[in-house]
């Protein structure tokens, strides 16, 4: 039989970390020892009461239906009470909040809201690969905005054309940043918002690293930012801050009638999350300190990656370092192909992230201190970063 498949279909990118998680089981099929440095996926457990209040949700009668769409009342309200402690904000859970499926979900499904075929859609380059494949699952046509090191790492709003601009129908960010870790100085986020009144395009604030930062720096919401209630919206995941990425939760909140839009449109699709696992979210919300594990995880690594002269920025937050690649090597693909064939180290090669991303890669501080200093070990002798 042949097979017709949609456009979207083949024009999707390929998802960089299927990739990387091939050549991880071929060489973890060759018994080598390897160390994963690529996914940004905490290797610790999920904090005790979090998992209990599963334990005890799981059984509980009542919890076994379909969820409601709009998701529990009491996890949005927990949202709505963590917004007010952390930024300072109230948000009102009912129009305001949107419980996802993890915030990928919510991520990929907005454009659906938004988008005719053709549509252009503003993102970063490199970025969370979900921006792109979201728009072009819509229809719609991504238009890079390059992130590069000498405008630490935030697009350049005043080179976009105007005639791109007008055609521009959403813009996505993603601050404290994956894969740069670079974060957003509050003109930026000023600067922002008037571009979006300027030209009427939704902002998709992706914030789900908001919770991991360093030396006492807080990252803001973006609607904390003066009028950006107006004109976008915020996603946030429990999946870093509480070792949560397998449960798949998360929300987004801020413009109601952006809010509403996606609600519709995953009114469609989805039945919402199991209501144990709202419950449990709850208890993280209200309970659960973020994890503080990786600062010194990213000291020990920025410290023994200068001893050996490589050229590493200290990040402010997230978990990622996004380093150079060392001198003698122009594709961050062979890069990590050589670092995995000859040290057994996996790191995330910086085109995965898109065109701008070529010259780097990307380090996630996801594994033991014991294994950071051994692939630290690994590269002594290594050609240096630049
Ligand atoms: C920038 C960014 N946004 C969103 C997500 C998705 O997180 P989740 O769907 O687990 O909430 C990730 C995951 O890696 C990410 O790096």
């Amino acid at each position: 039989m042949y097979l017709n498949f949609s456009h979207r279909l083949e024009n999707l990118p390929p998802y960089l970390f299927i990739e990387l998680d091939r050549l991880k089981a071929e060489a973890i099929r060759e018994g080598r020892d390897v160390i994963d440095l690529g996914v940004g996926d905490p290797d610790l457990p999920t904090p005790q009461s979090i998992v209990q209040e599963l334990s005890r949700q799981a059984g509980k009668k009542g919890n076994q239906h379909y969820p409601s769409n709009k998701g529990l009342p009491e996890f949005r309200q927990a949202i709505s009470n963590w917004y007010e402690r952390r930024f300072n904000l109230s948000l009102n859970p009912d129009t305001e909040i949107l419980p996802l499926i993890g915030s990928k979900e919510g991520i990929a499904h907005l454009p659906l809201a938004f988008i005719n075929p053709r549509d252009l859609v503003l993102l970063p380059d490199p970025a969370y690969p979900v921006y792109r494949s979201g728009t072009i699952l819509a229809g719609g046509i991504p238009y890079p905005l390059p992130l590069l090191k000498e405008n630490n790492f935030l697009p350049e709003l005043n080179k976009i054309k105007r005639g791109i601009a007008r055609k521009a129908k959403l813009l996505f960010l993603n601050y404290p940043n994956n894969p740069t870790a670079a974060v957003a100085p509050e003109e930026f986020l000023e600067e922002i918002v008037n571009f979006a009144k300027k030209y009427n395009i939704v902002v998709c604030y992706d914030n789900a690293y908001s919770e991991i930062a360093f030396n006492g720096y807080r990252p803001k919401s973006f609607l904390e930012t003066k009028g950006a209630r107006d004109v976008g919206v915020e996603f946030h995941s429990l999946s870093k801050t509480y070792n949560m990425t397998g449960w798949r939760i998360g929300w987004v909140c801020g413009q109601e009638k952006i809010i509403d839009a996606l609600a519709k449109i995953k009114s469609n699709i989805d039945s919402g999350i199991f209501l144990a696992i709202q419950r449990a979210g709850i208890v993280a919300l209200k309970e659960v300190e973020p994890q503080k594990i990786y600062e010194r995880r990213k000291n020990i690594l920025v410290e023994g990656l200068r001893k050996l002269s490589w050229n590493v920025q200290e990040p402010k937050a997230t978990f990622y370092l996004w380093v150079h690649l060392p001198s003698g090597f122009s594709s961050s693909l062979e890069f990590s192909q050589t670092l995995l064939k000859e040290k057994n180290i996996i790191v995330s090669p910086g085109v995965g992230f898109g065109s701008s991303g070529e010259g780097y890669f990307r380090i996630a501080l996801t594994v033991s201190e014991e294994k950071i200093k051994e692939a630290i070990n690994r590269v002594v002798g290594m050609r240096n970063g630049t």
